[in-house]
């Protein structure tokens, strides 16, 4: 490594930390420029920016793992740059395109390599790739330039405690309408759930998890991630939505379960009344990695599923595969790695 940072890898929580590049690219007159990497981290828009006042951006994450030999490894980046292109679509947003998306994550993580963790400290290099509408406009209509941008930051646990069990609670709001744009990752339904997030947090829970919008009887999302439950018969099941975002995290533990552990593998409604159809439950997620739900809370009563303080056996096998993949000390299925170093 050229350079140290002085951070305690193992207490890291997901915050905020200024490393040293980022990548900006700028879309003008219907083209991106070569994009380069810069040292300031402040962006300086117009006050008109659709982004400022229609919500018109979008955002991804995902990570580097530092592998046991020192190496430095993406997981599934081509995944993240194909649902951003979702995204923009969705939203009027040019598209930037796959190889140019995984060309700046490279480049972002080789110029802060200092501050990719260490192999076993449960650390990761977390990247956010983000496009925002700027420029002069005062109408309702799509911006007329646009930023492409990846900062990176390394980051321990999204949700306290990592792998271990936590509490949620349903949440009275909806973060999406039926087919509204929660498919794409869009600021606006983080915005959307801020309110939902405290208001559980508040009340002693980790996050809130939403029903789905046009009935409330089926779950969707477990705050910024998406949700699955084990079933006694071994079944891997996770629910199916227009209005939850495609998380590349649960299509990749879909295919862990079914290919590495043999489970049978379900994408169907998740109804609040039947929960206890669960053995195990979890939460899954670039961010929250594999969270593991010890109960639900509906309307005063808690549904606790293997334990409150203990992770199922199940969850624990998902867990050690997908982190052994990501860190590369399990074979990984082809094309899901990509080497930056
Ligand atoms: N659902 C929401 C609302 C999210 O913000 C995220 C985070 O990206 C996910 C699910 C999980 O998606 P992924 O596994 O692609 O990170
Ligand atoms: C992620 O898991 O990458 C997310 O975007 C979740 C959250 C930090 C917004």
């Amino acid at each position: 490594m050229s350079k140290k940072v002085d951070l305690d890898w193992g207490a890291l929580g997901f915050s905020y930390i200024k490393t040293d590049f980022r990548y900006i690219s700028r879309y003008k007159d219907g083209k991106w420029d070569d994009g380069q990497l810069v040292e300031d981290n402040n962006l300086t828009i117009s006050e008109a920016s659709t982004s400022l006042h229609y919500g018109q951006q979008c955002f991804e994450g995902l990570k580097a793992y530092r592998t046991k030999d020192g190496g430095i490894q993406l997981f599934r980046p081509d995944q993240n740059a194909k649902r951003m292109i979702d995204s923009c679509n969705r939203i009027m947003m040019p598209e930037f395109p796959v190889d140019r998306f995984i060309d700046a994550c490279v480049q972002v993580v080789k110029a802060n390599e200092h501050f990719v963790p260490p192999y076993g400290t449960g650390a990761t290099l977390y990247l956010r790739p983000f496009i925002i509408g700027v420029g002069d406009n005062l109408g309702v209509k799509p911006a007329p330039e646009f930023i492409f941008s990846v900062f990176a930051v390394p980051v321990g646990p999204y949700f306290k405690g990592g792998m271990a069990p936590v509490n949620f609670t349903i949440s009275e709001f909806d973060r999406a309408a039926p087919y509204g744009t929660g498919a794409a990752k869009v600021g606006g339904n983080y915005a959307g759930s801020l309110l939902a997030h405290e208001k559980a947090v508040e009340r002693g829970f980790a996050d809130c998890i939403y029903l789905d919008p046009a009935t409330h009887t089926k779950i969707e999302e477990v705050g910024a991630a998406n949700f699955f439950g084990i079933t006694k018969n071994n079944e891997f099941i996770t629910p199916k939505s227009p209005s939850i975002l495609p998380s590349i995290t649960k299509y990749s533990l879909m295919h862990i379960a079914e290919n590495y552990l043999k489970m049978n593998v379900i994408e169907r409604d998740c109804e609040i009344a039947k929960i206890d159809e669960f053995i195990e439950a979890g939460a899954c997620g670039t961010a929250a990695v594999i969270t593991p739900i010890g109960g639900i809370d509906y309307k005063g009563n808690m549904t606790v599923f293997h334990s409150e303080t203990e992770v199922g056996p199940v969850t624990k096998k998902l867990y050690d595969t997908l982190c052994g993949i990501q860190s590369g000390d399990v074979e990984a299925p082809e094309g899901w790695i990509v080497k930056v170093q």
